[in-house]
């Protein structure tokens, strides 16, 4: 009898992908990837982010899905069971615990901006109705981020879309879900792409994007971007390894990692090319956009341009969408957790790590006004928040995971789950994950922390 997962499972290969595409496409791709390739220096960036993807985000997605479905329990219980099964200290366990804490305060900051595309999706349909257009985005952006009431608000609205979907469970919530939200997100990024182009500037946004200057390569560009790499794929935190618990036994992990990872990459580029030319057209300087990148000047390029509310709708749509389908994802660890530990329904659980999870969120709320002159390391709370889970707590889960997978798992359990991986790429992803990776990232966090 095939082991399965007490929590569902994927009725195909195809609804994995979705599942996972959804979780790894997210506001990173399309807030946080603008900005930072606009904040560390156009090309360089993006260079040194491929080169993480596919040397170390990669590898250690392939590790995650397939610790998943070998364990097919949460991630602690999984770990827990794997650690016993190899002899190994039952310590290991604490990855799924810095994937749990690390879930939580992600989700925390995370809903408060997806709250703020919840807000900008309903200005632009009210405009179809006849409300009022946003004249001035840089002051609409500043009024709406000084307002604790309104963004709590947005922040509970989108934090109850999320616990509505993983209350329902695998099949019926996160797969239904993903299997109409996932095609109308490629569509509206491809109507997008198609604007960017008549704009005439689609070659200047490729040269900032790919042309790379040396010399704004330091330290903190490399930890950028390694941190970018990890949270673009929803690595680090047992969300894959989650999504993996729920993986049919037959399906090729290494193919199905690689289409997300590419796929993920592609909508990140894709963003670019329809962002940036948006941004060179009005004048805006690409370089050092901020936060605020997509907020303040998307909305100009909407009110010069015809159908420019219907465009902003789509995009702050598109923008809703892509951050839903990865929320969804960080929940789901920790629910499945709590599920495991007995005596409570699914949905107790969801509720209750979503209610944890929202009122973190008001930290993040009340740091962008009255706590905003509050400064930890050199961050105001939120970026703080930002920085130890997905700069530090990220990058060292994914260290020990590779680590885990690489050098404590038996070979026998490796090959059973990399079934069809030509021998030449099983050596080579097992020396990724047992040696290059691990030494990167500990490069990389050495630098974050000293
Ligand atoms: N990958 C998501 C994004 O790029 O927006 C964010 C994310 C989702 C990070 C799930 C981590 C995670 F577990
Ligand atoms: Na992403």
């Amino acid at each position: 009898m095939e082991k399965t997962s007490i929590h569902g499972m994927w009725s195909s290969r195809l609804a994995f992908i979705l599942a996972a595409t959804g979780s790894a496409v997210g506001l990173g791709n399309i807030w946080r990837f603008p900005y930072l390739v606009s904040d560390n220096g156009g090309g360089a960036f993006v260079l040194v982010y491929m080169g993480c993807i596919f040397l170390v985000g990669l590898p250690v997605l392939i590790a995650e899905i397939l610790l998943g479905r070998h364990g097919r329990r949460s991630p602690v219980n999984t770990l827990l069971d794997l650690a016993r099964e190899t002899g190994a200290a039952k310590a290991w366990a604490g990855i799924g615990w810095i994937g749990i804490i690390a879930g939580v305060l992600i989700l925390s900051f995370y809903s408060v901006v997806g709250g703020w595309t919840l807000h900008y999706a309903w200005l632009y349909l009210m405009q179809l109705f006849g409300g009022a257009p946003i004249d001035d985005p840089a002051a609409a952006f500043s009024a709406l981020l000084a307002d604790p009431l309104e963004l709590t608000f947005w922040h509970a609205a989108f934090m109850l879309l999320t616990v509505g979907v993983v209350a329902l469970g695998v099949e019926k919530g996160l797969e239904r879900a993903v299997s109409f939200l996932m095609p109308a997100l490629f569509l509206m990024l491809l109507l997008l792409v198609g604007y960017g182009a008549t704009t005439g500037h689609l070659g200047q946004a490729a040269a900032f994007l790919f042309q790379p200057d040396w010399s704004k390569v330091n330290g903190g560009v490399f930890v950028a971007a390694l941190g970018q790499a990890f949270f673009t794929l929803s690595l680090g935190m047992c969300t894959m390894m989650t999504y993996g618990a729920y993986l049919p036994k037959d399906v090729s992990i290494p193919k199905t990692g690689a289409v997300v990872a590419v796929a993920d990459t592609g909508v990140a580029l894709l963003a670019g090319l329809a962002i940036f030319p948006i941004v060179i057209a009005f004048g805006i300087d690409p370089a050092g956009g901020g936060p605020g990148l997509i907020f303040t000047s998307l909305p100009l390029a909407f009110n010069a341009m015809s159908m420019g509310v219907i465009y902003g709708l789509l995009f702050f749509g598109l923008l809703f969408v892509a951050a839903w389908t990865s929320s969804i994802s960080l929940l789901e660890p920790a629910t499945a957790y709590l599920v495991e530990r007995g005596r409570t329904s699914r949905r107790t659980a969801a509720l209750s790590m979503a209610a944890l999870c929202w009122v973190l969120g008001l930290a993040s709320v009340l740091s962008l006004n009255v706590l905003s002159d509050v400064r930890i390391f050199d961050r105001d709370i939120m970026g703080f928040i930002e920085l130890v889970a997905s700069e530090i707590m990220l990058p060292l889960g994914g260290l020990l995971i590779a680590l885990f997978a690489g050098w404590a798992l038996k070979e026998s359990v490796l090959r059973e789950q990399l079934k069809g991986l030509s021998p030449a790429l099983f050596t080579l992803w097992r020396w990724l994950v047992r040696v290059v990776a691990p030494l990167l990232v500990l490069a990389v966090l050495l630098n974050v922390l000293f």
